[in-house]
């Protein structure tokens, strides 16, 4: 029986040119800085996002807090969204590697305003922290992304009040698709930028750093300190290059897809979502039926071959390249039939 995995974009399987690439990849020791595949991978990704260097890490957790350790000093203050991943979703990294204090910001759509981040920055007090970074993310965990006008004033303030701007772009190019702009123009209000070759992009593992020369070389040297050094790690960027060239090309594909699925959802009359509300690749929906078994739902779908989250009452479907029109009509069709 074939799987529909709507879990994730995390799930993707690599593609068949990404295991040839892989397969005959030239690599060398990386420690070294003489992996050729890796070198290229960095090169290629600093200019895509017009940045002077960039670091191949494993995953995207990594490259976050490597950046956030290298723009603070202990006990310094980090500002970001309420909901952040590098708040919610990284086991309390910052507190351990980067000894930093979060001051988080809280708004309905999870997007920072300047206003409220205005408010947020510290002042010279003797009794206060500094506040050294505004993290960013785009686009969002909740599937939404931030206008491109919020993201040039925060970097704005940030960069006139001395902050480092980070920006959590796991999803970077699927923003840049969902706006319908360079992804350049996107990284050019922030510092520093971490993006995922791992998720929509289906390379089976990496994300890169990328920002200054002096910033990349600190965030290498922690790396290593972190057991980061890859070695002949070449075959994984051999899979990056080609989720960089050739798979951010069709991420509007995926888009497509979670709208046409938000759509039947709506039409099955059976659930209640927003379809402004669908911009990337996620759909989050609730069942209007306020007796829905939620109970047996999601073991209901895995009998027929559906994996999903069995978070609920809002569950979230996630559309990727391994996920087609058809799928989506079989899916929609079980939930008619459950
Ligand atoms: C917004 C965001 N940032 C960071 C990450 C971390 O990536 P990784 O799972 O590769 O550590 C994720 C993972 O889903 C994410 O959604």
């Amino acid at each position: 029986m074939k799987t529909i995995d709507l879990r994730s974009d995390t799930v993707t399987q690599p593609t068949q040119a990404m295991r040839n690439a892989m397969a005959n990849a030239e690599v060398g020791d990386d420690v070294y800085g003489d992996d050729p595949t890796i070198n290229e991978l960095e090169t290629y990704a600093a200019q895509l996002v017009n940045k002077e260097a960039a670091l191949f890490v494993p995953s995207g957790t990594m490259g976050n807090q490597l950046a956030l350790m290298t723009h603070t000093q202990r006990g310094d203050e980090i500002i970001t969204g309420a909901h952040s991943h590098i708040v919610i979703h990284e086991v309390g990294a910052i507190a351990v590697l980067s000894g930093a204090n979060v001051r988080t910001i809280s708004h309905p759509d999870d997007f920072i305003t300047p206003a409220q981040l205005i408010r947020a920055i510290r002042s010279n007090d003797i009794h206060e922290p500094y506040s050294s970074v505004l993290s960013m993310e785009n686009a969002l965990s909740n599937g939404k992304v931030m206008p491109l006008n919020l993201m040039k004033e925060n970097f704005e303030i940030a960069d006139k009040n001395g902050l480092f701007v980070h920006l959590d772009g796991a999803r970077l190019f699927n923003a840049a698709v969902a706006l319908n702009v360079e992804v350049s123009d996107l990284t050019q209000y922030c510092d520093s930028v971490m993006f995922c070759l791992s998720k929509g992009l289906c390379a089976p593992i990496g994300s890169i750093l990328a920002g200054s020369q002096d910033f990349i070389h600190r965030a290498r040297k922690n790396r290593k300190l972190l057991g980061g050094g890859m070695r002949q790690a070449g075959f994984l960027a051999a899979a990056g290059l080609i989720a960089l060239k050739e798979m951010r090309l069709r991420l509007h594909e995926d888009h497509e897809n979670a709208k046409y699925l938000a759509q039947k959802l709506l039409d099955s009359g059976l659930v209640t979502l927003n379809i402004e509300d669908v911009q990337i690749n996620m759909v989050f929906f609730d069942f209007i039926d306020s007796h829905f078994n939620h109970d047996d739902f999601s073991d209901y779908l895995l009998k027929n071959g559906v994996k999903i989250n069995p978070d609920f009452p809002t569950y979230r479907f996630v559309t990727h390249y391994w996920v087609s029109k058809e799928d989506i009509d079989f899916v929609v069709d079980l939930i008619k039939h459950y």
